[in-house]
């Protein structure tokens, strides 16, 4: 499983490439208008930072639009994957941009039907969004394992499944079991994943007994 930082904090995302757990990054539109700084010059240091796909949004809703300001991002760097929204004006934006071989993530996936629909328009990555649906009560685990069960059952499906939305360690390890290919999560989540009590009480237990003896390793 590949994990991906979801943040245009430059610092962070630098902080968490030089760990070598981090296969690449994700923005929104959101996160790059609180950064103040223009797309081309924060997405071209984030590509930069990470050998991976660094998805960047586009912001037109029409489909010609998209796919100008698509061509306008995918040439910002190699590494770069389009966003595009689950749209129908997306997913034909999405064929266009995947045929002139660019990255294309399709972002704000929420039901099955539309994360096979993004499949079918060629797109590298769907980003379901977890946490927004369980925000509404409603089951984002649920979709993660059917649009798994379904690109299944199909080899010409080779669209890759971003879990988007995904906040806590118990999100990680439930989207991990249901077979999604790729987690993309703010940077404060990624220590959580190793933090446990009997981890943190062990080792005081290991180190209290090592000074007792007196020993160093040489
Ligand atoms: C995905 O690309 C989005 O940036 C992100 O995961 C949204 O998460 P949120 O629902 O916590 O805002």
């Amino acid at each position: 499983m590949k994990f991906f930082v979801d943040s245009a904090d430059t610092d962070a995302v630098r902080e968490m490439a030089a760990t070598g757990l981090i296969d690449g990054v994700t923005t929104n539109p959101s996160f790059v208008a609180k950064s103040g700084r223009p797309i081309a010059d924060l997405i071209g240091e984030i590509c930069a930072l990470v050998e991976g796909p660094v998805s960047a949004e586009v912001a037109a809703t029409s489909t010609g639009e998209m796919v100008r300001e698509g061509r306008v991002l995918g040439a910002i760097a190699p590494n770069v994957a389009v966003k595009v929204p689950l749209t129908w004006d997306g997913l034909k934006a999405c064929r266009i941009l995947t045929d002139e071989g660019l990255l294309v993530n399709v972002t704000l996936c929420f039901s099955a039907n539309q994360a096979l629909m993004a499949a079918k328009a060629g797109a590298t990555f769907v980003s379901p969004f977890v946490g927004r649906l369980d925000d509404l009560n409603m089951d984002g685990l649920e979709l993660i394992h059917e649009i798994r069960a379904i690109y299944d059952n199909y080899d010409a499906l080779k669209t890759e499944i971003l879990c988007a939305s995904v906040r806590t360690p118990n999100h990680v390890k439930r989207v991990a079991l249901a077979g999604a290919d790729i987690v993309t999560l703010p940077p404060e989540v990624f220590p959580k994943l190793v933090e446990h009590p009997l981890t943190e009480k062990g080792l005081a237990t290991f180190l209290a007994d090592w000074e007792k003896g007196g020993q160093t390793i040489e």
